[in-house]
């Protein structure tokens, strides 16, 4: 069915990819012995594949990546090959390792294998590829890097070694560049090396080489069946029994079903696991596992798991660790899932390769919904214009390229194999951009033949001809609408048409009318794209969900940024990205967009994750509080409620309905004290990685009329008075002869200015769908001039009029600061008109006053929305109240430096250290973002690890802000959320302390 390239091929260039493998099987925990090979090796590197220029040996750790480790470095591309596009071609000039070590099989095992035994040697991600040999004679050739791939290697081990000695040499000779480079085009670090666990396993005559179960559950009646079969290395039944003491079960796994009574089903709300145990009846060997009772089901456009219709709060997650990289620290699976459960996730897509094992154990032990997906992805083809017009095939993709048939259904049916006992698994996705043709689908058919029991998708399969559910990824709020309404605008279908054309489909103009897509559940395979500061609209898109039942959520692009600990030049330490590694062609920070930061620390878009993938679905009025209970399967006697009225300084317990899945219910609430009602839910105890007390949703309602009437007015007014040399004193405040604040009480001001500009974030820069930055830049917005234009006395008030200039640009604002104050404070009432000619469909990044005080007020109160950062379409979960925190907390360090750490609707703050101390008030309610440095600094550095603190305290205050929104890899923020330039007036008061 294949045409083999030709013999002369040298190994890493031969299609079908890998020689002698294992046919795929069970990750078994099993009773027969093994020998761990992971430690340290010796390694031998080059740059050439044949071996020939290695240089002298070193040690290595395996598992590990050589990149990180001193050999080679790191390069980062999304979409583009890194080597030249020559199917199956790579070049002369490719980075090799050769790891040895010596291998001996144990004396103890001698008798199992005089018994019939046979020795596997187990590679569980070996990237690109590897031709292992033994005692110099080549037991086989890996292929599918994130794949396990075992080698028989009884013969080579049998006997001694060289000179007679019981050990034998072990050789991995493994290239970064190979055939399988071309169908291993993941948006990540190209890094190569041993970087999962190399294992020697004893498989005892009789034992169970393979097993596999089917966990079922009947909604209807409540009752399990169970079938398990076990198998040997040549797929016969062995004979075996299964016994699962919790249900007092002792049955065949001889693949018949077995009704086996009432059970707790598994879901990822509860996660019910029984214990298993499968034993050849030989004795030979038991194996281990947990069992968990489930119905996954596409009935119509639903997907439903135990009858019901579930919806995905999920999130992608790559494999990645700031100091490892790809390798997993042990713990790494243990953190991710426990840090998912406690922010309200519930399903993960392991984008895009099968994932460490242990990452499948947890999410089945903790409860996430998994979509597992292959180890492929060939983006790289669309990247290229020239493919498909190329006469010799060297850049045909591989979806309808015959010659990768046989590989790429290997693969499937490989992992597959690997996983399919797995019950957090509920759907398999074959892999990621990688256009569609004969060998997607007999990818997907190869998916089914492996496991039966799951629905299959792949989002580029945008017709869903092949796929049992429909999938897109970043399409806009408007467009997922028009899904859950089954009605399609001309623009999105033509938008979808035009997608198909991309991949090289012969669509015509209606080529998608008769899609069966619309027919199925439809899930956002990435969406809410999570670089940097953003991504904004959470919100409007999980309100779909509850809305339409064929909209059954999605996957947030992505878990965590893979930016490497390193340093620069200047030897900070930094989170390095593309292009960090003297990379020639990169792709700069897009490979740090995750709701995690490279150190795991939880991203503020982490907490807008959790309000608005919240199980409860929470709204806060005057006097009532509305719940929904969005689970599928639990009632809400785990969780306890309390209220708050005073600004989140004490809690009251409330009454919390228990209300099933899917009721909705109301809460009584006491009267606010000052205008704000917050309300709460918490867990009652702890379950798995969830502590007790934990808060699952947080909700307020704000009178703003009545927050505002509580802070105290002026007292007695103060007079302006004009010194000789044309500087003004106003209450505490001083001014120059050009009207511009430079002194509150002992507080120097070094700065005091309307500010219409942030540090753009990563969704308004170049090579974004919305590229705000350089139109920004163009018009000096980031450089703005001052002119004063008359500075008045007019009764008690000092009234500054100026104008705004941009360098190059009749554009600009005129601004009117009328100050008025008592013998404490001042305040100030601001009134910004942006040019009439302004353009329209040019946003303001804000509209706002910028203070620079002495530094060393590190310790900032406020009265507001916390305790996270908030931007007009983030900031989930943020609710009204007192918060304190230091300075250094109030900063988020994104990869890259940006605008951050806004805290919304403040109405008072006080800010106090070494210098002094400042009260501010802003009855409306402002933003406030305070700071060790500029704007400038923030727009200035690429890096976080390169901020310089500059001795000022920089305080901003924001009327209004223009929202976030994804468009990195997705839509602009929604227009509700666009600042336009019209004309705005906000106020603020400053109270300098001793
Ligand atoms: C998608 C892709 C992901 C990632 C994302 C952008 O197209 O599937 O792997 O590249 O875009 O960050």
């Amino acid at each position: 069915m294949t045409t083999p390239t030709p013999q002369t091929a040298p190994w890493w260039e031969e299609l079908p990819a890998g020689r002698n493998r294992l046919r795929g099987r069970a990750h078994l925990h099993t009773d027969a012995p093994e020998l761990s090979l992971d430690g340290t090796w010796d390694f031998r590197y080059g740059t050439r594949a044949d071996g020939s220029d290695l240089g002298e040996p070193a040690p290595i750790t395996v598992p590990g990546l050589w990149q990180l480790q001193g050999y080679g470095a790191p390069q980062y591309t999304n979409v583009v090959y890194p080597i030249p596009v020559d199917v199956p071609h790579v070049p002369d000039e490719n980075p090799t390792g050769h790891y040895s070590r010596q291998v001996a099989v144990p004396a103890d095992w001698a008798d199992a294998l005089a018994a019939g035994g046979r020795v596997l040697l187990r590679f569980q991600g070996v990237d690109s590829a590897a031709r292992v040999l033994i005692g110099g004679t080549e037991v086989g050739v890996t292929s599918g890097s994130r794949l396990t791939q075992e080698f028989d290697v009884t013969d080579v081990l049998a006997g001694a070694g060289e000179d007679g000695a019981a050990e034998h040499r072990l050789d991995v000779q493994v290239v970064q560049w190979s055939v399988n480079t071309y169908v291993e085009d993941q948006d990540m670090w190209w890094m190569s090396g041993i970087f999962r666990s190399v294992d020697l396993l004893l498989r005892p005559a009789g034992g169970i080489h393979d097993l596999v179960t089917h966990a079922d559950y009947d909604p209807a009646t409540g009752e399990g069946t169970l079938t398990a079969l076990a198998t040997d290395a040549d797929g016969a039944p062995v004979p075996a029994t299964v016994r699962i003491p919790g249900l007092d079960l002792e049955v065949p796994a001889d693949g018949t079903p077995v009704p086996v009574g009432p059970v707790d089903p598994w879901s990822a709300e509860v996660p019910s696991l029984y214990e298993a145990t499968v034993t050849a009846d030989s004795g030979a060997e038991t194996v281990r596992l947990k069992l968990g009772f489930r119905r996954v089901v596409v009935d119509g456009d639903v997907l439903r798991v135990n009858g019901e219709r579930v919806v995905f709060r999920g999130v992608n997650r790559h494999e990645v660790d700031q100091h490892v990289g790809r390798t997993q620290h042990p713990g790494n699976q243990d953190l991710d899932v426990a840090l998912m459960k406690r922010h309200n996730l519930n399903a993960v897509r392991t984008s895009h390769y099968p994932p460490h094992q242990r990452f499948l154990e947890v999410c089945d032990e903790q409860g996430l919904y998994v979509i597992c997906e292959g180890d492929f992805e060939a983006h790289g083809f669309h990247a290229d214009s020239t493919w498909g017009e190329d006469p010799t095939g060297a850049a045909r993709r591989p979806a309808d390229d015959p010659r990768f048939l046989e590989t790429l259904v290997e693969r499937s049916d490989r992992f597959v194999r690997r996983d399919r006992n797995h019950a957090s698994i509920v759907l398999w996705s074959i892999g990621n951009e990688a256009a569609t043709g004969s060998v997607t689908t007999a990818m997907i058919q190869a998916v089914r033949d492996a496991d039966a029991t799951r629905p299959v998708l792949y989002e580029q399969d945008y017709r869903t001809d092949d796929a049992d559910l429909f999938s897109l990824m970043y399409p806009s709020v408007q467009e997922s609408r028009e899904i859950g309404e089954k009605s399609l605008s001309p623009e999105f279908r033509e938008r979808l048409v035009g997608m198909l054309r991309a991949l090289g489909l012969d669509a015509s103009d209606d080529g998608f009318d008769d899609a069966p897509a619309l027919t199925k559940p439809f899930l956002w395979i990435e969406f809410a794209h999570a670089m940097g500061n953003g991504a904004g609209s959470l919100k409007e898109y999980m309100a779909l969900t509850d809305e339409f039942d064929s909209l059954q959520g999605g996957f947030i692009w992505e878990w965590i940024d893979h930016g490497l600990v390193t340093t620069d030049a200047a030897g900070n330490r930094i989170w390095g990205y593309g292009g960090d590694f003297g990379e020639r062609l990169h792709d700069g920070n897009f490979v740090a967009d995750g709701l995690v930061l490279p150190d795991r620390t939880p991203s503020p878009a982490l907490l807008d994750a959790k309000h608005h993938y919240s199980p409860v679905k929470l709204e806060v009025g005057a006097g009532t509080a509305t719940l929904t209970n969005r689970h599928a399967f639990r009632d809400l006697s785990h969780l306890r409620a309390e209220v708050s009225v005073d600004g989140q300084l004490k809690w009251q317990e409330l009454e919390l309905p228990a209300l099933a899945p899917g009721e909705s219910g109301t809460l009584a609430l006491p009267a606010a004290e000052a205008g704000v009602t917050v309300v709460r839910l918490l867990t009652r105890e702890a379950e798995g990685p969830v502590p007790a007390d934990h808060l699952i949703v947080a909700a307020d309602h704000v009178d703003d009329a009545a927050r505002a009437a509580a802070v105290p007015a002026l007292g007695a007014a103060a007079a302006p008075v004009r010194a000789e040399d044309g500087s003004w004193t106003l209450g505490p405040a001083r001014f120059d002869d050009l009207g511009r604040l430079v002194a509150l009480g002992g507080l120097e001001v070094e700065h005091s200015d309307v500010d219409l500009y942030r540090a753009p974030v990563d969704n308004e820069r170049a090579r974004t769908h919305y590229p705000l930055e350089a139109r920004w830049k163009r018009i000096g917005l980031d450089v703005p001039r001052r002119r004063l234009v008359s500075l008045t006395a007019e009764g008690d008030a000092l009234v500054v009029r100026t104008r705004l200039g941009l360098d190059g640009s009749s554009l600009g604002a005129d601004v009117t600061t009328t100050w008025r104050g008592d013998a404490s404070a001042v305040e100030a009432a601001v009134t910004v008109t942006p040019a009439a000619h302004w353009p329209a469909g040019l946003p303001l990044p804000r509209v706002g006053w910028t203070l620079a005080l002495p530094g060393g007020l590190d310790e900032v109160a406020y009265d507001g929305a916390g305790p996270h950062e908030s931007y007009p379409d983030t900031g989930g979960g943020a609710t009204v109240g007192l918060w304190t925190s230091t300075l250094e907390d109030l900063q988020v360090r994104y990869v890259f430096p940006q605008e951050n750490g806004n805290r919304a609707r403040v109405v008072a703050a006080d800010l106090r250290g070494e210098a002094g101390s400042l009260a501010l008030h802003a009855p409306e309610g402002l933003g406030l973002a305070v700071r060790p440095w500029s704007t400038a600094e923030l727009d200035r550095k690429d890096h976080d690890g390169a901020l310089e603190a500059d001795g000022r305290t920089w305080v901003t205050l924001s009327a209004a802000l223009q929202g976030v929104g994804s468009a990195a890899c997705g839509p602009a923020p929604l227009p509700e959320y666009v600042l336009d330039a019209s004309e705005r007036s906000f106020g603020f008061r400053l109270t300098p302390g001793a």
